[in-house]
């Protein structure tokens, strides 16, 4: 099993989409290449998505083609629909994300469509980022409980998981949208999930709303996990789960990785810096 863990950086989207107060496009650049200089290899940029539905994002294009871009580091943005990968395609996204849900309630919420037309709006996207090269990654959301719909059947992030995975993406990742996983219904989860994707391809996404993330990726890791998404500062929300809290905070996911002798190639002197200039970008201190 390999000693290497990749932490996916999310603060610059999962971490800002929920702020309240437009986060100037120059500060959401600094934040990026900043976070370049960290040693991640992948950093999730931004949201191709509707203004309308999230305006935080709005300014997608100016802070893709704002960026620095180290060529060992990949620069991701969530992709919806067809309208959101023609626009991450202009700015050369190096791969994008589609994001489904597990449970019925929340898919309705956060993309306006069932789980069986969620799948049907990515088959083209994942089509046409195939043609072009593109790798896509895949989100479930809700993996194990839903704002809307309560616990997830561990066999329904199963199927996604599988649909997803068969349809070419290349990794799955586990969104705990609302934190509020714990080691066992996570471990059950992931349990149902394994028998179906090889757990090479498949990435922890988890809140950290009940302070459990942490206790959530060691079961992971046991489980043969070696991605975990994660935001600088403990950044974020998401605008359609209220209550959910950030994703983990990168830095705490890098200290708990190195005190278990995983390597992340990150610098913890410099995570510990771009910690700071994020939080100094919350409209509310938490
Ligand atoms: P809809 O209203 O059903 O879409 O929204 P539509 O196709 O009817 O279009 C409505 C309007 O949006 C039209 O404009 C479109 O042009 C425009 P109008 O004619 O009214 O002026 N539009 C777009 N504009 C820009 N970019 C686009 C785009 N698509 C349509 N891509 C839609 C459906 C999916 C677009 C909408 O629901 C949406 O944008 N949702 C995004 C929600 C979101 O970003 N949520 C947060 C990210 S997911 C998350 O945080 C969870 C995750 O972290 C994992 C976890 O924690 O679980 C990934
Ligand atoms: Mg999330």
């Amino acid at each position: 099993m390999s000693d290497f863990v990749t932490i996916f950086e999310m603060g610059p989207r999962d971490g800002l989409q929920n702020e309240k107060t437009f986060v100037p496009t120059a500060d959401k650049i600094r934040l990026v290449d900043m976070l370049t200089e960290c040693g991640f290899r992948k950093i999730e940029v931004t949201s191709f998505v509707s203004p309308k539905w999230v305006p935080q994002m709005a300014d997608a294009t100016e802070v893709m083609e704002g960026i620095y871009r180290h060529p060992a580091v990949s620069y991701s943005a969530l992709t919806p629909n067809a309208t959101g990968y023609a626009a991450a395609k202009r700015v050369s996204a190096d791969e994008i994300a589609v994001f489904g849900s597990a449970s019925e309630g929340f898919s309705k919420k956060n993309i306006n469509c069932s789980v069986a037309e969620s799948i049907e709006r990515f088959k083209p996207v994942i089509e046409k980022a195939h043609k072009d090269h593109i790798p896509v990654r895949g989100y479930i959301s809700c993996v194990t409980d839903c704002p809307y719909d309560g616990p997830t059947p561990p066999e329904a992030v199963a199927k996604v998981a599988r649909i997803l995975f068969d349809l070419g993406c290349y990794e799955i990742s586990l969104g705990d949208t609302i934190g509020a996983g714990t080691p066992e219904t996570i471990g059950r989860m992931l349990d149902a999930v394994l028998a179906e994707v090889p757990a090479r391809h498949v990435a922890g996404h988890y809140h950290d709303t009940k302070g459990l993330a942490l206790s959530n990726i060691e079961v992971s890791l046991d489980k043969g996990l070696r991605t975990f998404d994660a935001a600088i500062g403990g950044l974020g929300g998401c605008p359609y789960a209220p209550g959910a809290k950030g994703n983990v905070a990168t830095e705490a996911v890098a200290r708990l990785l190195e005190q278990k002798g995983f390597e992340t190639g990150l610098d913890m002197e410099k995570l510990a810096e771009v910690a700071r200039f994020a939080l100094s970008l919350r409209s509310v201190e938490a």
